[in-house]
């Protein structure tokens, strides 16, 4: 059975994602979309030229919601590149912007009868989530956005550097919204087949879990002070849940889903297969942490309502 996805959006993000499907051999069909229409050419040509020196092969076709049609999975990377300063990476900054362009890509999506996974990296993602799947009508489990599955794994860099591990052997979670209102949840934090409290009991270690919680939250504002923009860390997180749809692999991931008992989209694990989320996980969080998921699931809400108003 042969593979297809789609990127939406060929900026930084969306370019860095095609390119990593591209070198990875991870489809056999791709489709490309941008709003640049002579760019999305030169990036198709531009990877025809990577081909002679792969050992896999992609078909790739550009600018053709059609094709979109029979696609696997879909992922959003629309972002407004021309927001150049924004200090704070502040998400919600990209709203007037994306929620017109993903509301538009999401009436095409539905025009042309897409009936596969939507994977949104697109900002402000727990919002833009909830509106791909209001536009396009998909299940709620086949609109996913990418979430704090980046923000995790700023964590799992932080307290991997403390402890000289590699970030695969840290454990846990960041939760809530892809932006300020997120927190790491250290109850859930586990390295070395042990919670990270208790090794850092056990081996007469001290953290401060303020600071890697912070570095975890602002890591996007660190790379974007750099750069104007990041787009590996979370392009590679979009791909990755994308392979793990694909693949119907039935991870545990940290993204963004639809959480009844909040009334939105937030990120928290749930075990994503070929149909999207598959099984919700329900954490045994601390008071604490279940008072901020709260907090931060209402702050989405009242964005999400200034995005309809
Ligand atoms: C980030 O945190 C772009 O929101 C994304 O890098």
């Amino acid at each position: 059975m042969t593979r297809k996805i789609g990127v939406i959006g060929m900026g930084n993000v969306g370019a860095a994602a095609a390119h990593y499907i591209v070198a990875a051999g991870l489809t056999d069909d791709l489709v490309l979309i941008d709003s640049n229409e002579k760019k999305v050419a030169a990036d198709a040509l531009d990877f025809q030229d990577a081909m002679a020196n792969l050992p896999v092969h992609t078909t790739i076709v550009f600018n053709d919601y059609d094709a979109l049609a029979d696609a696997d999975v879909i992922i959003s990377a629309i972002g407004n590149i021309k927001l150049q300063d924004n200090p704070n990476n502040d998400r919600f900054a990209e709203l007037p912007f994306t929620s017109v362009e993903a509301t538009k890509v999401a009436q095409k999506l539905k025009e042309v009868g897409f009936d596969g996974v939507l994977v949104v990296i697109t900002n402000p993602v727990d919002v833009i989530t909830s509106i791909y799947q209001s536009v396009t009508g998909l299940p709620k489990e086949r609109v996913i956005g990418t979430g704090t599955l980046l923000d995790s794994a700023r964590m799992k860099r932080a307290v991997g550097r403390q402890l000289a591990l590699d970030p695969r052997s840290v454990q846990g979670y960041n939760l809530g919204e892809h932006g300020n209102s997120q927190f790491t949840a250290w109850s859930t934090v586990r390295v070395l087949g042990t919670s990270l409290t208790n090794y850092l009991k056990e081996n007469q270690l001290t953290l401060d879990l303020e600071e890697l919680d912070h570095e975890a939250k602002v890591g996007g504002h660190t790379v974007f002070a750099g750069k104007k923009y990041t787009n590996y860390g979370v392009a590679t997180a979009g791909v990755s849940l994308a392979v793990a749809i694909l693949s119907d692999s039935h991870a545990e991931l940290p993204v963004s889903n639809y959480r009844k008992e909040y009334g939105t989209y937030l990120s928290y694990p749930a075990v994503v297969g070929r149909q999207g989320i598959i099984q919700q996980v329900q954490l045994d969080l601390t008071e604490e942490e279940l008072t901020k998921l709260q907090t931060s699931a209402t702050y989405i809400k009242e964005k999400y309502q200034e995005a309809l108003d």
